[in-house]
């Protein structure tokens, strides 16, 4: 039933493995998986009013304006599919006004997920990645090596950069604390800094007793 379906946010720095759990918890939960960070990139690729709008923003590693991605989220939010299976929002809130936004619509979430990485090593995680544009697999050259046949056609993201990455890491520095305060009670806080499997045991064990939880409370206990 729509109420039971999963809401999850997944929340950290770039390259702190947002993308890679969600393919897993996907894969598990059958939630739908709504990155904003890949929905603007199909946006500027098929150069549509909202892609024109946004591409300066990200080439230089910066926030594109609350206003221009916040429609855009709710709307999606709205689909038959996301009330349905449920939905991991990944990349979004991003900043307090986004949160606000989502309280205003009354939309929320069972689990924020946040995944803490050492800054250090979110900038080795960002130059090593190489995404496969037929799949949207994410691969690393030391951490996660992609299989030999396909590394011809991997490509490299724009803004994946150690000038651009440190942009992107202020802006999430200064933005994440104010988000944190909307979701002290839902919140998991996850060492992202380990293995992917290791990650993925810790959020698997958080999404099973929150959602068996949630499902106990509608059930009448
Ligand atoms: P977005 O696409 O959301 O980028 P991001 O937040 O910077 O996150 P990334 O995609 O860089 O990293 P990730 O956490 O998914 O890590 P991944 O799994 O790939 O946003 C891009 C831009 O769009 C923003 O800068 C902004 O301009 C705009 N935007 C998006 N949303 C917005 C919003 N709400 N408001 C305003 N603007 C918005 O992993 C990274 C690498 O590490 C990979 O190579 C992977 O193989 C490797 N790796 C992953 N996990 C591990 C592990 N456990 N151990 C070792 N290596 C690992």
């Amino acid at each position: 039933a729509a109420g039971s379906s999963p809401k999850i946010i997944i929340a950290g720095a770039p390259a702190s493995g947002k993308g890679t759990q969600c393919s897993m918890i996907k894969e598990r939960y059958g939630v739908v998986h709504l990155s904003t960070g890949d929905m603007l990139r199909a946006a500027v690729k098929n150069q549509t009013p909202v892609g024109l709008e946004a591409k300066g923003y990200m080439d230089e590693g910066k926030l594109v304006p609350d206003e221009v991605i916040i429609g855009i989220v709710k709307d999606r939010l709205n689909e038959d599919d996301c009330k349905t299976q449920g939905w991991l929002l990944d990349g979004f809130p991003r900043t307090r006004a986004q949160a606000d936004a989502l309280a205003a619509e009354g939309i929320q979430a069972n689990s924020f997920l946040l995944l803490n990485v050492p800054d250090e090593m979110l900038i080795r995680r960002v130059v090593g990645r190489r995404l496969d544009p037929d799949t949207g697999d994410i691969y690393h050259v030391d951490f996660n090596p992609p299989p030999a046949e396909i590394v011809d056609r991997l490509i490299q993201r724009a803004d994946d950069t150690a000038e651009k990455a440190q942009v992107r890491l202020v802006q999430y520095h200064s933005n994440i604390a104010a988000i944190r305060e909307c979701y002290e009670d839902i919140t998991c806080s996850l060492d992202g800094s380990v293995g992917k499997e290791e990650v993925f045991l810790g959020i698997t064990s958080e999404l099973d007793s929150t959602l068996a939880a949630a499902a106990a409370i509608r059930g009448g206990g």
